[in-house]
């Protein structure tokens, strides 16, 4: 308990009953702690602003007459570049980097502008031929639904980039995003009692075809994750799970009143809302254009393809992304008000 709370112009300083140790809270510190019914309110009497990013941006597949591109040579010059692209990958979860050398070595380099590659079982910066050596759908021809990657680690994979490098001897191979924080509030206006299903049904996920390899994450987690309810808000969307290939089976058992029957009817609505054409944006990947996006938000596919493809890329951790966006958008001092 405090003995004494004295108003300084630094903060509130508090002396403690307990050892007579004082503390000082700063004003903005107070600020970014208040409680929704203790709002500061400035000279006028008005809510003070919180100094937030601005809103992110919901698309569909209107997004192709306008997608969000960045140039290579503003990103590898300074981190004001940076800043820009990493906006965008905010904004819209995913961005094209145009003017790219059609290189694996120069897209190795332009990846690690954000932050350093994520090595996994497949390795780190990987550059590639449609062959089966890692047994795993991608390295096929074939045609992949929408997913999400790195299902199966407790932190999934949070960027990904592609650059396809060449395509020879065939055509096809189409690539498809969703932006699946769109398509949830979709399901959620719907089919809320679907949208509530995959929310709060955690299952189980795996990766387990290649020899020696058997991961799953630490505990069963929903396809769709909200985030903590801050200051009595509604919770906000964090992270997509989605793909059927890496899924394990439901339980038979009941979860807040919710039989397997009923997890596999929503997520048939959920499937069906990823497949809607206007939620599809299908683009063809061209050597000298990188793609990068959000492997938490954005769902990616393709269609199946003939001919020999080429193709470069990798991940970076969530954390790390997030981390170098707030210090090329912010000022430290910004930055750290985000987070304490
Ligand atoms: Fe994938």
């Amino acid at each position: 308990m405090p003995s004494e709370v004295v108003t300084e112009e630094a903060g509130l300083r508090i002396k403690w009953n307990d050892d007579g140790h004082t503390s000082l809270y700063t004003w903005d510190w107070i600020l970014k702690h208040r409680t929704k019914s203790g709002a500061l309110l400035d000279k006028e009497g008005l809510p003070v602003p919180k100094d937030e990013p601005a809103p992110i941006v919901h698309w569909g597949s209107e997004i192709s007459a306008n997608p969000p591109i960045v140039e290579y040579d503003e990103v590898m010059a300074n981190d004001k570049g940076v800043g820009q692209w990493t906006e965008k990958i905010r904004q819209y979860g995913f961005c094209y980097v145009d003017g790219c050398p059609i290189d694996p070595k120069a897209t190795e380099d332009l990846l690690q502008r954000i932050a350093f590659i994520r090595v996994t079982h497949y390795g780190g910066f990987y550059d590639f031929t449609s062959d089966l050596t890692m047994k795993d759908t991608a390295y096929t021809t074939l045609a992949l639904p929408a997913h999400t990657d790195t299902t199966y680690f407790t932190d999934p994979a949070g960027l990904q980039m592609f650059h396809l490098l060449s395509h020879t001897d065939g055509t096809g191979g189409a690539s498809l995003l969703v932006d699946g924080f769109h398509a949830a509030a979709e399901l959620k206006e719907q089919d809320p009692l679907a949208h509530f299903a995959l929310s709060r049904t955690p299952i189980t996920w795996h990766a387990s075809g290649n020899d020696g390899i058997t991961i799953t994450p630490c505990k069963k987690f929903p396809v769709l994750n909200y985030g903590d309810t801050a200051e009595g808000g509604t919770p906000e969307l964090q992270q997509v799970r989605w793909n059927n290939d890496d899924r394990g089976v439901v339980a038979l058992g009941e979860i807040d009143g919710m039989g397997a029957e009923m997890w596999y009817n929503a997520a048939r609505k959920w499937d069906e809302t990823l497949r809607r054409p206007d939620m599809a944006y299908w683009a063809q990947l061209e050597p000298g254009r990188a793609l990068i996006f959000d492997n938490w938000r954005v769902l990616h596919g393709r269609s199946s393809f003939t001919g020999k493809r080429r193709i470069c890329g990798g991940y970076i951790n969530r954390d790390d992304y997030v981390s170098r966006w707030r210090n090329t958008n912010f000022t430290r001092e910004e930055a750290l008000k985000q987070i304490l």
